[in-house]
């Protein structure tokens, strides 16, 4: 079987996930990893046995590999996915693609202009859960939009232990992507104005300066979307994200609600009860499963098939256009046009 040689820049928490796909997919061998951290590089090379390296120019120049992951912080994507579409390879970047218009287009330009694939890496478009209710809009069971709502939040953990970067990027950078897809996916089509709140106080305490929360109304003519997302749920929650979706139509009502989730753990050992977030990546057999993951094998295929992905350069720039517009707006304090 052909196997498509990869690489990863950036292996932090979500990059090992970028890692332990490509070692797991049958059709991928994964040649070397990049990290500017050192240790942290070290650590996943010896982990998973691949060759490292603290430069991203000596992945772009190595000639054998043609899939480069770039799970660097969100600011960080620019310059490394340039460079590796200028050298010939096809790009898998992390959501979202960019925290600016300006780097985005760049990127989605540069991948015209060598003929390259470019991907975001939008997970909801790979999640069994929300694929299920889009296959029954796409079939018409809940007719017309009428509105559509999605939250997607994480706890106050996240920004404050897991990231050195919180501040360069924010609920809005970091968890927007993900649902404002989603309600495009499902619009098949994009606002035409925007409205948004954003409230700061509980990360800039802590000495983060970026938005605790934001909720946003996107207009897209005949129905609308309100998005909502906050990175101060209290550590004591116990999920570590907290996602809902939900459509209502002229015919149907569809909904996802991983509030809750639904694995529940109550344990007198650990005195807690936890709700674990299993859909995303959970190892069975050694071998990674989830949405997190799927993303990574359909961009392996595309490459060998020369395909166009599900998720276009044009989605991943949309995407941002849209987060700053709504960054624009709180910043007005008025509606503006997209
Ligand atoms: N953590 C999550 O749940 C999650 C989920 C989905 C997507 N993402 C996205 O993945 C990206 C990475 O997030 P993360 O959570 O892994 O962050 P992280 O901070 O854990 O990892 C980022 C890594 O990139 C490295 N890095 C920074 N600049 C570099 C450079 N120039 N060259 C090589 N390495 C460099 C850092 O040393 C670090 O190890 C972000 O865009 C994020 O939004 C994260």
């Amino acid at each position: 079987m052909e196997k498509v040689k990869c690489a990863v820049v950036g292996v932090g928490i979500f990059g090992e996930i970028h890692v332990s796909a490509y070692k797991s997919y049958e059709k991928a061998e994964l040649v070397k990893i990049c990290d500017i951290n050192e240790q942290r590089a070290k650590e996943i090379s010896k982990k998973y046995n691949v060759e490292y390296t603290t430069d991203y120019k000596e992945i772009a120049q190595d000639k054998q590999i043609q899939v480069v992951s770039v799970a660097t912080p969100d600011f960080a994507h620019k310059d490394i996915v340039v460079e590796m579409l200028k050298n010939g390879k096809d790009v898998l970047v992390e959501k979202p693609m960019a925290t600016s218009i300006s780097d985005a287009e760049n990127m989605v330009e540069e991948a015209k202009r060598h003929n390259r694939i470019l991907m975001t890496d939008f997970h909801n478009r790979f999640n069994p859960y929300i694929v299920q209710i889009k296959e029954s809009f796409d079939r018409g069971e809940a007719g017309d939009i009428s509105f559509m709502y999605a939250r997607l939040s994480d706890r106050i953990d996240v920004p404050l232990k897991w990231f050195s970067w919180s501040g360069k990027s924010g609920p809005h950078w970091f968890l927007f992507p993900h649902i404002v897809d989603l309600v495009c996916w499902f619009a098949k089509s994009l606002p035409k104005k925007i409205f948004a709140v954003g409230k700061k106080g509980v990360l800039s305490s802590y000495g983060i300066d970026t938005y605790d929360s934001v909720t946003a109304i996107l207009d897209f003519g005949k129905f609308y979307a309100t998005v909502e997302t906050s990175w101060v749920i209290p550590e004591t929650w116990p999920a570590i994200c907290d996602f809902y979706f939900k459509l209502e139509g002229s015919k149907g009502r569809l909904v996802v609600d991983f509030g809750e989730a639904i694995t529940k753990i109550s344990s007198d050992v650990k005195k807690e009860l936890l709700f674990p977030f299993v859909i995303g990546d959970t190892p069975i057999e050694n071998k990674p499963f989830g949405f997190a993951v799927l993303p990574i094998y359909h961009f392996v295929d595309c490459v060998i098939l020369n395909k166009k992905p599900i998720v276009s350069p044009e989605d991943g720039l949309n995407n941002v256009r849209i987060i700053a517009k709504i960054v624009e707006s709180i910043e007005k304090n008025k509606i503006v046009d997209f």
